[in-house]
């Protein structure tokens, strides 16, 4: 196989997510945590093919049909790896090496120092606020604001100097060159002269989902003003960067992903996300100063089920809002809308009713469309004929977004019971935009994939116990799920001593990546695999089996290995004297005393 550098290939696993891959071919319905529909590589009537996000895998419990996104495309579009992997760089657009043995390209280095540059810029604007005389200003402006100091270290918070190029500086001598941190977008020119883009202000670091700060928004610490018949934009943001992307990112995902929370907020600015967090509710984004695209509702919907958006209280704010549920409809997601009363903003409510209020708010969400109808309704007067016609004419049009037929049901009959009109007459306006939407079908079409038989079958030596292979499946399963249980399983069964060739060479992986403390992932652990080991490697992580208590459950597996090596030992063995220390061992393991 041709060598490309892990972190490029980590890079496209990164940037390209499976079920947004997979769904383009394959109708996906959210079952738990996993995803589902019907196989495209076997014909079928009830989906058994899974889509994993949290392995970025895939598997079919009716063909065995598994793998990462790679073996995904390699299957679908009848590809070897390395064309698979050029065919998902490009969608993510990054550049692979032309010639895989020769290394990386520019870009990938670029890449690299910008995210070091932008790590450093985060860290001297994080000193100059808590530590420097200049900082203070800054300082005292987020103490203004009501942001505390536990807030300003959780969210690295920044103050970035008055001085034309106190950052430039500072990472010339840390030994970057003009160029770098021109295109880092942290610096700029003008009449030939080089500028730090951020002076003046205080800066809120952009963080993405590995941890890597991507660019800077940063807000002037009064109100926007004119200086030189010139108006000094309220908040600056970063330039788009080889490793920024607006439309892509959301402001504090990295937080609010972290507690797997059912529902995530969705503001307008740096502020609000700050406010809102620092109130005790961590799941909560916004968008970089700009609309939401459909690029971010689907990423937020890979962390969460619900989408409450809770934009400014204005009509700007309200428009805004109408757009974010159609994008989020449009990808299939369900939102929900909070309403502020008597506060232009999430910051500002907090700050003038408290957490507590917030909090209300939060529970009290409408139902998107019901927020919709509900503007819909004082746009109109349902008093005149005409008033309650061209209602129910946009009210239907609200209801197309909706995919459950029993809501769309309950709505019309809510909009019947308000105007009068009656319940039939609106279903057929329903129905008419239904038709005139089906002509027009925008629908995906299935792919029907060539079934490869006989590839889902792993040989495993006949001399080595069912018992034993499935019990080693599931402590393979159960390490990478949580790491802690590496240690504890390395103690008692060293690489080498597993069964299988292939769970050999997948322990002897998850011990070294241990080691190097580096990330285990299911779907790069797979890479090591060709051919026909890949769905077997897949298959071990998609168990479904539930564990009541995992510390008990993996002792228990440590247990059975071992005593079934002694049953199997004792089978092949006739010295009476070396039997009678194999049972005493067993009774010991058994009895719990390993
Ligand atoms: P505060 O005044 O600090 O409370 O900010 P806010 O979040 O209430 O401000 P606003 O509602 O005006 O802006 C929301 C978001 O839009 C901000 O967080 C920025 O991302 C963006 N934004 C606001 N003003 C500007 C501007 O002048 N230029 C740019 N590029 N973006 C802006
Ligand atoms: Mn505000």
């Amino acid at each position: 196989m041709p060598y490309y550098p892990d972190d490029v290939i980590n890079e496209v696993f990164a940037e390209n997510d499976i079920i947004d891959y997979v769904s383009r071919y394959v109708k996906l319905k959210k079952t738990g945590k996993d995803y589902s529909g019907l196989c495209p590589f076997h014909n079928e009537k009830s989906p058994s093919f899974h889509v994993s996000r949290e392995k970025q895998l895939f598997h079919c419990f009716g063909c065995g049909a598994s793998g990462n996104l790679v073996q995904f495309v390699m299957r679908s579009e009848g590809l070897d790896f390395v064309e698979a992997l050029k065919l998902l760089a490009e969608r993510a657009g990054i550049s692979l090496p032309e010639n895989p043995n020769e290394g990386m390209d520019g870009s990938h280095e670029l890449k690299k120092k910008i995210y070091e540059m932008n790590k450093a810029a985060a860290r001297f604007y994080y000193e100059m606020l808590t530590k420097s005389p200049e900082g203070k200003i800054g300082y005292e402006y987020f103490s203004r604001r009501k942001i505390n100091p536990k807030t300003i270290t959780v969210f690295g918070l920044g103050y970035a100097p008055e001085g034309y190029n106190v950052l430039y500086t500072h990472l010339k001598k840390m030994g970057y060159d003009d160029k770098e941190i021109i295109d880092a977008g942290l610096a700029v020119v003008r009449d030939n002269k080089i500028y730090d883009k951020f002076r003046n202000r205080v800066m809120f670091p952009i963080i993405n989902l590995r941890g890597n700060v991507i660019g800077f928004g940063g807000r002037i610490m009064g109100q926007a003003e004119e200086q030189n018949g010139y108006k000094i934009p309220k908040y600056l943001n970063s330039a788009e960067t080889p490793v920024f992307n607006k439309g892509r990112n959301l402001f504090s995902l990295n937080l609010a992903k972290k507690s797997s929370p059912y529902s995530i907020i969705l503001v307008e600015g740096y502020m609000d996300v700050i406010s809102v967090y620092q109130a005790g509710i961590p799941n909560v984004v916004a968008t970089l100063g700009t609309a939401l695209t459909e690029n971010q509702a689907k990423l937020l919907m890979k962390y969460c089920s619900e989408i409450l958006i809770c934009y400014d209280s204005d009509e700007a704010g309200q428009k805004a809002t109408i757009r974010a549920i159609e994008i989020i409809n449009s990808v299939g997601g369900h939102s929900r809308v909070i309403k502020l009363k008597g506060a232009k903003d999430p910051d500002e409510y907090i700050k003038a009713n408290g957490a507590a209020h917030f909090y209300k708010a939060v529970s009290e969400a409408v139902a998107s469309t019901q927020f919709r109808l509900g503007i819909l309704r004082t746009k109109y007067s349902l008093d005149s004929p005409e008033g309650k016609s061209l209602f129910v004419k946009e009210a239907v049009e609200v209801l197309q977004s909706i995919t459950d037929a029993v809501e769309v049901d309950a709505y019309i009959n809510q909009i019947s019971d308000e105007t009068h009109v009656n319940r039939d007459a609106i279903y057929s306006e329903y129905r008419k935009r239904v038709m005139a939407k089906a002509k027009n079908p925008n629908e995906y079409e299935r792919k029907d994939f060539e079934i490869k038989k006989g590839s889902d079958e792993v040989i495993i030596p006949i001399d080595v116990p069912p018992m034993i292979v499935s019990a080693e499946r599931k402590l393979i399963f159960l390490m990478v799920e949580n790491k802690k249980f590496i240690s504890e399983v390395q103690k008692d069964f060293p690489a080498e001593e597993f069964s299988t060739e292939i769970h050999r060479k997948l322990v002897k992986l998850i011990y070294d990546l241990k080691k190097e403390n580096k990330r285990i992932e299911p779907s790069v652990l797979v890479n090591a695999f060709e051919g026909e080991e890949i769905n077997y490697v897949s298959n071990i992580f998609y168990n479904l089996e539930e564990y009541k208590d995992l510390n008990e459950t993996v002792s228990e597996l440590i247990r059975n290995i071992k005593t079934e090596k002694i049953k199997k030992q004792m089978m092949d063995e006739k010295d009476p004297e070396i039997i009678s220390g194999l049972i005493k061992k067993m009774t010991e393991l058994t009895s719990g005393n390993n």
